[in-house]
């Protein structure tokens, strides 16, 4: 079975990827995702935010001048379990591609035009085979206007996009007025991927301890559809490669993607609830239902549901919402 596969210019053995994750915190996390059979591996993120403290501890130590390290470090506690950042992640960077045969991917994750986008630089020196840009903005003002929301994503892979020349790929929201066209402004603007979506931090409300609760919940496979959708009205319409995020869970949703025309399908929330040995059980079931359907090479299949290049796109949506909800409309959900 043939599954190699073309990844931002990089050719992977095969197109699952493990998303950045607590998974990929140490070493020994890289290795066993590796062993377990993943194409490439995504790090967890280094924020903008840990960026600037650093920048800070800098600008603070050369103030002081004789001040240790440690005194320093003192006026910018890290937060829980964070352990100064960029110099941790960069060591680890380092340790884990040098461990591993598969590319590893540097993440970075921030929201506004600075010069913590240079840390890309850093990121491609320490060996990332590519650098994944996640730029994560809920433009909660109602003020903000949508297109300096679009503005702010060109500008900032702008900045990554001139510190390095190891491949970018952009990780976004589904949210915007015109989602394709921002993905294509963003593929003209020299974006390697598009890793589709970002999902949001949606907060949830405790109605007994009136509270407002923040947590990051694992996926469900029922949260694919959005992704799938645009995976299939992108496939064709961009030079970037497309990465599926979402609701991986099994093999089923792995070949959905694949159906649809992404390029690699990622996931975290499975491996993290089964294991980073669960890649291996995506992968066999995906071999499984290749032979069982008689396609030798992953690219046999890859885009074979995505929505037909020249289609009538927006037509082709609505007419599909307006059948399905008339369908629905004389369904008899009863008994009651
Ligand atoms: C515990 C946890 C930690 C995550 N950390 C990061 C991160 O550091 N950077 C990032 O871009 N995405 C992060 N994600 C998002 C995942 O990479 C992925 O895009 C998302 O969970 C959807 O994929 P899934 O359904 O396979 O989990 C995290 C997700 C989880 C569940």
């Amino acid at each position: 079975m043939e599954l190699s596969t073309r990844y931002l210019g990089l050719t992977l053995r095969n197109p699952l990827v493990a998303s950045a994750s607590p998974l990929s915190k140490t070493v020994d996390g890289v290795r066993r995702l590796a062993d377990a059979g993943v194409g490439a591996v995504v790090l967890y993120s280094l924020f903008e935010e840990q960026l600037h403290r650093e920048a800070l501890q800098d600008a603070r130590r050369a103030e002081a001048g004789t001040e240790s390290f440690a005194e320093a470090l003192s006026y910018f506690p890290a937060g829980a379990g964070e352990d100064h950042g960029p110099r941790r992640y960069l060591n680890l960077l380092e340790r884990a591609a040098r461990a591993v045969s598969v590319p590893v991917i540097g993440s970075l994750n921030g929201s506004t035009p600075g010069s913590w986008a240079r840390y890309a630089r850093s990121m491609q020196d320490a060996g990332a085979a590519a650098i994944e840009l996640n730029i994560y903005y809920l433009p909660g003002d109602p003020h903000i206007r949508s297109g300096d929301v679009e503005q702010r994503h060109l500008d900032i892979l702008a900045r990554v996009k001139d510190a390095v020349t190891v491949p970018v790929a952009v990780k976004l929201s589904p949210y915007f007025s015109a989602t394709g066209e921002m993905v294509r402004r963003l593929d003209e603007a020299g974006a390697d991927g598009l890793v589709l979506f970002n999902r949001f931090l949606q907060p949830d409300i405790d109605p007994e301890t009136l509270t407002v609760v923040r947590a990051v919940s694992l996926s469900t496979p029922a949260e694919i559809r959005l992704p799938l959708t645009w995976i299939a009205l992108l496939r064709g319409r961009v030079g970037a490669s497309l990465a599926a995020t979402t609701g991986v869970e099994s093999s089923i949703e792995l070949i959905k993607y694949l159906l649809a025309g992404a390029d690699v399908v990622m996931t975290a929330s499975a491996l993290l609830r089964h294991g980073p040995e669960h890649a291996a059980v995506l992968l066999d079931g995906l071999c499984e239902w290749m032979r069982r359907k008689g396609y030798a090479t992953v690219e046999e299949l890859r885009g074979l549901l995505a929505t037909p290049v020249g289609a009538d796109e927006t037509a082709r949506e609505r007419g599909d919402y307006v059948s399905a909800l008339q369908h629905a409309n004389s369904t008899d959900y009863g008994p009651w």
